[in-house]
C-alpha cells in the first residue's frame, strides 16, 4: 500500500477476528519496527509477541486487579471511569496477538564525557529513549495495516508493569515500554477525525 494511503488509513483497533497472526507476519512487524530511527542507532529495543491465550488473559487479569487497586476520588464519575478504563487497559487479551516492546537504557555518548546520571542526561535531553521507543512502535502500526491488519498501541496496560514483567520474564536490563495488539479488525473502522493542518502548523520565515 502506498505510504500515503497507510498513514490516512490507520486507526487503532481494539476489535479483531479471531483469525491468528502467522510468527512471519509477527516477525515481519517487528523486523519493520526495528527499522526506526533511535538514538545514536542505539536500537535498544527486543520485541515479544504472545499468542498463548491463557498468558494474555493471565496479563489481563493483573491489569484489572491494579486497576481496581488504584484510589478512587470523590466525583460521581470515578467509578465509571475506572471500568473505562479496564477496558482500554484489558481489552488486548481478546487480541490474536499482542506485541511487548522492551528496551534497556541506552547509554549515550555524553553519559562516557560529564558528571551527570542517565537519568539526569536523559531528562536534559528529553527522553530520547521514549521518543525512539515511538518511532519504532508508529512503524509497527503503519506496518500493520500496510499488511492487512489492525493495530493497537497500549501503554494503560503498564499499570501492572511489574507483575507482566514477571509473566513475560523480562529480565534486566529490559523493562517493558508499550504493547501493540494486532490481528484482523473485526470491521473496518474510519479514521478518526485529526486537527487541521493550520491549526498544528506554524512556520517561521
Ligand atoms: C502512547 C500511546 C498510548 C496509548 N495507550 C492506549 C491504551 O492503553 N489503550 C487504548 O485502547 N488505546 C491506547 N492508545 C491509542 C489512542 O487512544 C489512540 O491512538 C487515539 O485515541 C487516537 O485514535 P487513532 O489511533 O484511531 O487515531 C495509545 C496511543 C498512544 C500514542
Amino acid at each position: 500500500m502506498e505510504l500515503k494511503q497507510t498513514i490516512e488509513k490507520r486507526t487503532s483497533i481494539r476489535n479483531f477476528t479471531e483469525e491468528s497472526v502467522p510468527v512471519n507476519d509477527l516477525k515481519e512487524l517487528v523486523r519493520r519496527a526495528g527499522l526506526a530511527p533511535s538514538v545514536n542507532n542505539y536500537q535498544p529495543w527486543k520485541f515479544i509477541a504472545v499468542t498463548n491465550k491463557d498468558v494474555l488473559s493471565k496479563m489481563a487479569i493483573k491489569v484489572s486487579e491494579k486497576i481496581k487497586e488504584l484510589p478512587e476520588n470523590k466525583s460521581i464519575a470515578s467509578k465509571n471511569v475506572k471500568s473505562q478504563v479496564e477496558w482500554f487497559a484489558t481489552f488486548f487479551e481478546n487480541a490474536p496477538a499482542v506485541i511487548a516492546m522492551v528496551m534497556e537504557d541506552y547509554e549515550s555518548v555524553l553519559e562516557k564525557g560529564v558528571q551527570l546520571s542517565h537519568e539526569e542526561i536523559n531528562k536534559l535531553r528529553n527522553f530520547p529513549d521514549m521518543q525512539s521507543a515511538g518511532a519504532a512502535i508508529q512503524n509497527m502500526l503503519l506496518s500493520a495495516v500496510d499488511m492487512g491488519y489492525g493495530a493497537c498501541w497500549l501503554s494503560a496496560p503498564m499499570m501492572a508493569k511489574e507483575s507482566l514483567e514477571k509473566i513475560l520474564a523480562v529480565e534486566n536490563p529490559y523493562h517493558l515500554i508499550a504493547f501493540v495488539a494486532v490481528g484482523k479488525p473485526s470491521r473496518q473502522l474510519e479514521p478518526k477525525s485529526k486537527k487541521p493542518i493550520d491549526e498544528i502548523f506554524k512556520l517561521i520565515e
